[in-house]
C-alpha cells in the first residue's frame, strides 16, 4: 500500500503528539505530584460554619511533629485566616469551604490552587521547603470586591515557628485600698511544652516569670497588686512575651485613695507591694492588707 508522503507526515505527527501528551500527563501525576482535590472531608453547611469544630474557629493547628493542618474560611471578599503561617519542611494540609459563593484558593507561585465551593470542603497537601512568603489569592470572580479579596502565606523557618498568644484580664477601674489582680493567659498552640518569660509591667514596676506552657495548653500568670500602693491616677500596664504584647490602663479612684490612706496608716502588715505567682489558685488570700512602702496619697499635690 502506498501511503502519501504528506498522509505519512501527518500520521507520524499525530502519534509523537499523542505519546507527548500521555508523557506530559504522567510526569505531571509522578514527577511534580499535580493531582485533584480530595474530596474526603465531605460536605457542610455553610451557614452553620460557626457551629463546627473546624471551620467555626479558622486556625492553623499542629496535628503531629511535622504535620499542620490550615482551616479557611472564604467569605466575599475575605480570607479567614488572612495571615497564615506555618514551618518549613513540615506536611500542610489545607481544608477549605466558603460561606456564602464560589471562591478561589491561590497560592501565588505554588501548586496550591483549589475552588471554594459552599457546602463543599475542598482539602490539599503540601509542604513547603522554603522560607518565604506568598500572596493568597481568590482566582474565582465572586464579586465587586473580588479584586481585593487577598491573604498571605508565610512560610518561617521551623526552629522559629511558634503558635503562642497571650490575653490579659485586668480592670479598668478600681477602688483605692483594693486588690488589683492582673492575670495573663498564655496558650502554646503548639504540641511540644515552651518555656518562656512573661514579663508585666505595672506603673513601672517590672514583674518576670519564667513559665512552661504545656503542649496545646495555656498557663496563667497573676500579680497582684494593692491599689494603695499604686496610688490615685492612671496607670499603664503592659504584659510581654516572646515579642507579643498587651497593653492598657488601670484607673485607682482619687477620692477612695484619700480614703484608702487613712487606712493604710493603721494597717500594720508590712506585705511587698507586688506580688507574684504562676498560677491564679497560689495566689495568698491575705496578701491584700495595706502596705508600708507606699507613696502616701499618690499624686494629690
Ligand atoms: Cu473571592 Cu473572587
Amino acid at each position: 500500500m502506498r501511503i502519501h508522503t504528506y498522509e505519512r507526515l501527518w500520521l507520524v505527527a499525530s502519534l509523537v503528539l499523542i505519546v507527548g501528551f500521555i508523557a506530559t500527563v504522567t510526569y505531571g501525576a509522578v514527577g511534580i505530584g499535580i493531582e485533584m482535590i480530595g474530596d474526603e472531608p465531605g460536605t457542610i453547611d455553610p451557614d452553620a460554619i460557626g457551629d463546627d469544630d473546624r471551620f467555626g474557629d479558622p486556625r492553623v493547628e499542629q496535628v503531629g511533629p511535622s504535620e499542620y493542618e490550615v482551616y479557611v474560611v472564604a467569605y466575599t471578599f475575605i480570607f479567614q485566616p488572612a495571615e497564615i503561617e506555618v514551618p518549613a519542611d513540615s506536611e500542610v494540609t489545607f481544608y477549605l469551604t466558603s460561606a456564602d459563593v464560589i471562591h478561589g484558593f491561590e497560592v501565588a507561585g505554588t501548586n496550591v490552587n483549589s475552588m471554594v465551593i459552599p457546602g463543599q470542603i475542598a482539602q490539599l497537601t503540601v509542604e513547603f521547603d522554603e522560607p518565604g512568603t506568598y500572596g493568597v489569592v481568590c482566582n474565582e470572580y465572586c464579586g465587586p470586591g473580588h479584586h481585593t479579596m487577598e491573604g498571605s502565606l508565610t512560610v518561617v523557618p521551623a526552629e522559629r515557628y511558634d503558635q503562642t498568644s497571650v490575653a490579659v484580664t485586668a480592670p479598668n477601674a478600681v477602688e483605692a485600698s483594693s486588690t488589683v489582680d492582673l492575670t495573663a493567659t498564655v496558650s502554646n498552640g503548639l504540641l511540644e511544652a515552651r518555656e518562656t518569660t512573661v514579663t508585666v509591667d505595672i506603673a513601672g514596676e517590672t514583674v518576670e516569670r519564667d513559665v512552661t506552657i504545656p503542649g496545646d495548653g495555656s498557663e496563667n500568670v497573676t500579680v497582684e497588686v494593692d491599689s494603695g500602693d499604686l496610688g490615685a491616677g492612671e496607670h499603664d500596664w503592659s504584659v510581654s512575651v516572646d515579642g507579643l504584647t498587651e497593653s492598657g490602663t488601670i484607673t485607682v479612684d482619687e477620692r477612695a485613695a484619700a480614703t484608702a490612706n487613712a487606712v493604710d496608716e493603721r494597717a500594720e502588715s508590712a506585705t511587698n507591694p507586688v506580688e507574684s505567682e504562676g498560677a491564679p489558685g497560689l495566689v495568698p488570700e491575705s496578701s491584700t492588707t495595706g502596705s508600708s512602702g507606699v507613696e502616701p496619697g499618690g499624686d494629690r499635690s
